[in-house]
C-alpha cells in the first residue's frame, strides 16, 4: 500500500520537475539529466493524436482545420528540433483531404527533414489513420511544408545541411529538389499572373 502511494507521488513529483528518494518520501531537485531518444533522428518526429469529439466538422467528421492545425505543429517540431532554433511557416503544398478522417481514429503524423538550402527546409509529412476497432490503418495525406529558421533577431539563419543517410533519404531528397524548382517555378507564374492584372482606376 505504502509502495503504492509512493509511486503515485513519484509521478506527480516527476512531473514536476522533482525527483523522490527510493528510500523515503523526501524531495531532491532534479538533476539536468540526458536523454538519448532511441529510434529517433533529429530530422524525423513522431505524433499520435486521438481524433476527439472536439475536432468533428458539421458532418461528424474530423474537420479540416484541425488537421491543418495538427500538421502545421508537427511540421514546427520537426524543423524546430533539427534546426536547434525558432522557426516559421513559410508555405505548405499539396494538402489535398482524398479520403475523411474520422471522430475516434488514431492519427499518426510521421514528419521528415526532405531538403534543407541555408535558412530554409522541407519538411514531408504522412498521415495514417487507424481505425481502432476495425483494425486497420490507411495513409490519408501526405503534404510538404517550407520552413525557415529565424534568429533571435527574427531574421533568417542557415541550419545544418541535411545529408540523407539512406536510399529512402536519398529518393526523398531527389523528390524535395524538384518540388522546390516547381514551387519556385509557379511562384513566378503566379507574379506573372498578377502583373498581367490591370489594377482598377482608382
Ligand atoms: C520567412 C521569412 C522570414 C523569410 O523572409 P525573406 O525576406 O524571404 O528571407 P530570405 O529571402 O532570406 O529567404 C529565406 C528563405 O526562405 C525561402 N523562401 C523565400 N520565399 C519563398 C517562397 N515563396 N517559397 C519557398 N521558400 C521561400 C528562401 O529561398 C530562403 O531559403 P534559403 O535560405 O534556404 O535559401 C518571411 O517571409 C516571414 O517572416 N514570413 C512570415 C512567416 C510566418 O509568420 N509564418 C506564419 C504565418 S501565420
Amino acid at each position: 500500500m505504502q509502495k503504492t502511494c509512493a509511486s503515485a507521488f513519484s509521478g506527480a513529483a516527476q512531473a514536476t520537475g522533482l525527483l523522490v528518494s527510493s528510500d523515503s518520501a523526501t524531495l531532491l531537485p532534479a538533476q539536468p539529466r540526458r536523454f538519448r531518444m532511441i529510434n529517433s533522428p533529429m530530422h524525423q518526429l513522431t505524433m499520435t493524436v486521438l481524433m476527439t469529439p472536439t475536432m468533428s466538422n458539421f458532418t461528424g467528421n474530423v474537420h479540416g482545420g484541425a488537421i491543418l492545425k495538427l500538421l502545421d505543429e508537427v511540421a514546427y517540431a520537426c524543423a524546430s528540433r533539427y534546426a536547434g532554433s525558432y522557426v516559421v511557416t513559410m508555405g505548405v503544398d499539396q494538402v489535398t483531404f482524398r479520403q475523411p478522417i474520422h471522430v475516434g481514429e488514431l492519427v499518426t503524423f510521421l514528419a521528415s527533414v526532405n531538403l534543407t538550402g541555408r535558412s530554409s527546409m522541407e519538411v514531408g509529412i504522412k498521415v495514417i489513420a487507424e481505425d481502432i476497432q476495425g483494425k486497420s490503418v490507411r495513409h490519408t495525406i501526405s503534404c510538404y511544408f517550407t520552413m525557415v529558421a529565424l534568429g533571435a533577431d527574427r531574421k533568417p539563419v542557415s541550419v545544418p545541411l541535411f545529408e540523407p543517410g539512406t536510399l529512402e533519404e536519398r529518393q526523398w531528397q531527389a523528390a524535395a529538389i524538384k518540388r522546390r524548382d516547381l514551387r519556385q517555378q509557379l511562384e513566378r507564374e503566379h507574379q506573372a499572373i498578377k502583373a498581367s492584372v490591370v489594377a482598377p482606376e482608382a
